[in-house]
């Protein structure tokens, strides 16, 4: 074991960005529990701790007492959505809230969306075909990715379709302020897009109170007329905002990180073009591989022991914040043998990129479907899919990891 004191973590480091495994290999050996100051976080990076520690229920997301960052009336209207989202909330308001939605994201209910899906992805490969046709390369990310998402979505919640061009700009900023890196500029945008988001959802909640129609706003909207203690409309505002949000960009972000996974592993993309069935494992090691939510924070609700895989002991005193790396957990060889090969055959692949526990990915069949479908129509469209880019650059985000653009010809 090396000395933590000597383990070198900056995760604003450029190398760190483009490639940030080597770090996290480097963690799990050596500091697998590393205190990293300027978060006042422990960064924990071994499957078997990420695991244990997300299945506690001593962890939580929020803790009275205990600020996510320091208090700023200017951040009003972006705290007031985090308040009610259930990301962002413990049982019992969380079990509240997702009996209200849970229905809509059950395998049952959304395998009944898989033809729309699949027209989707389609259209969308024709799309991508058109534009390499006239320029001789294109950006499968927002040439092809970005639409298939976001209508499911933006369909699924009753966003009508001329207001749908906001949803990606207004994301995008609000993602920024789950950054640790964040700047006040990225912070301002954020509360900005924060305050235009939720007025467009009173707006849209009103419309649909009125007109109700078969999606989850009108949903939310009848369950608070009918009894409003089930969920307010602080609530609704919060959650359409999080599913809107949390329903593309993740599925968006494995697209390009997995598709370049795939289209620079020719080996493997012989194997799945070769044998279809093998789609739905591909997808998993896309997941895995190269993992789009890098971590989660938990807050310590009450003071423990936790004895790590390392054998360290440690006390948890009430306020710690983990940083809870699903990235680095994804590639830890105790679970997932050879964990730097892209294998798409890998089975079982129990990853963690859709988390785990009480706040595990309520999107994630719907998510699974999509990357499926859509991977399939990348592959009949394109027989001759390849990159036309050798560099690739990652936004500079630290939770977030996803290229700024993935370039293809065929
Ligand atoms: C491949 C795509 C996706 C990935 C990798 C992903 C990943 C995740 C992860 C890691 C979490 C847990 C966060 C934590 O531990 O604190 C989460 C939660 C969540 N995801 Fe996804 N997600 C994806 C797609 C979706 C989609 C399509 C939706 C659609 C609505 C969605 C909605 C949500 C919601 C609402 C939560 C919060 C659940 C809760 O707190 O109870 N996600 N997702």
């Amino acid at each position: 074991m090396t000395d933590p004191g000597a383990v070198r973590f900056d995760p604003t480091d450029s190398a760190f960005l483009y490639d940030p495994y080597p770090t996290y290999r480097m963690l799990r050996e050596s500091s697998p529990l590393h205190w990293h100051a300027p978060w006042e976080a422990l960064v924990v990076t071994r499957y078997r701790d990420v695991d244990r520690l997300l299945r506690d229920k001593r962890l939580g997301r929020v803790m009275d007492g205990v600020e996510k960052r320091p208090p700023n009336p200017a951040h009003e209207p972006f705290d007031r959505i985090q308040a009610g989202s259930l990301l962002e909330i413990e049982p019992p308001d969380h079990t509240r809230i997702k009996q209200v939605v849970h229905d809509v994201f059950t395998p049952k209910h959304v395998r009944a969306l898989a033809d729309r899906i699949e027209t989707l992805a389609r259209t969308q490969a024709d799309a991508l075909a058109t534009a390499i046709a006239e320029a001789g390369q294109a950006d499968v990310i927002t040439t092809f990715a970005e639409p298939i998402p976001v209508t499911v979505i933006a369909d699924l919640l009753g966003v009508p379709e001329a207001d749908r061009h906001q949803l990606l700009p207004w994301s995008k900023a609000i993602i920024g302020m789950f950054e640790p890196e964040r700047t006040p500029e990225s912070e301002a945008a954020a509360v900005d897009a924060a305050r235009d988001f939720s007025a467009y959802l009173r707006h849209l909640a009103e419309i649909k109170r009125r007109e109700p129609g078969d999606d989850l706003i009108s949903r939310m909207v009848y369950v608070q007329a009918e009894d409003g203690t089930r969920i307010s409309e602080d609530e609704i505002v919060a959650n359409g905002i999080l599913f809107l949000n949390a329903g593309h960009e993740a599925v968006v972000n494995v697209l390009g990180n997995g598709m370049k996974a795939l289209l620079t592993h020719e080996d493997q993309l012989a194997l799945v073009r070769a044998d279809r069935e093998l789609v739905p494992t591909a997808v998993e090691e896309m997941m895995r591989f190269d993992t789009p939510l890098q971590f989660f924070e938990r807050f310590v609700l009450e003071p423990f022991t936790f004895d790590a895989d390392d054998g360290s002991t440690h006390t948890f005193e009430a306020g710690t914040k983990l940083a809870l790396y699903y990235a680095s957990a994804n590639h830890d060889p105790a679970v997932f043998a050879e964990p730097t090969v892209f294998d798409v055959t890998r089975s079982p692949n129990p990853h963690l990129a859709f988390g785990l526990g009480l706040h595990y990915c309520i999107g994630a069949p719907l998510a699974r479907l999509e990357l499926g479908r859509s991977v399939n129509a990348l592959l009949d469209r394109f027989p001759n899919l390849q990159l036309a880019q050798e560099d690739f650059t990652y936004v500079p985000k630290n939770v977030f990891r996803y290229l700024t653009e993935l370039r293809v010809r065929a």
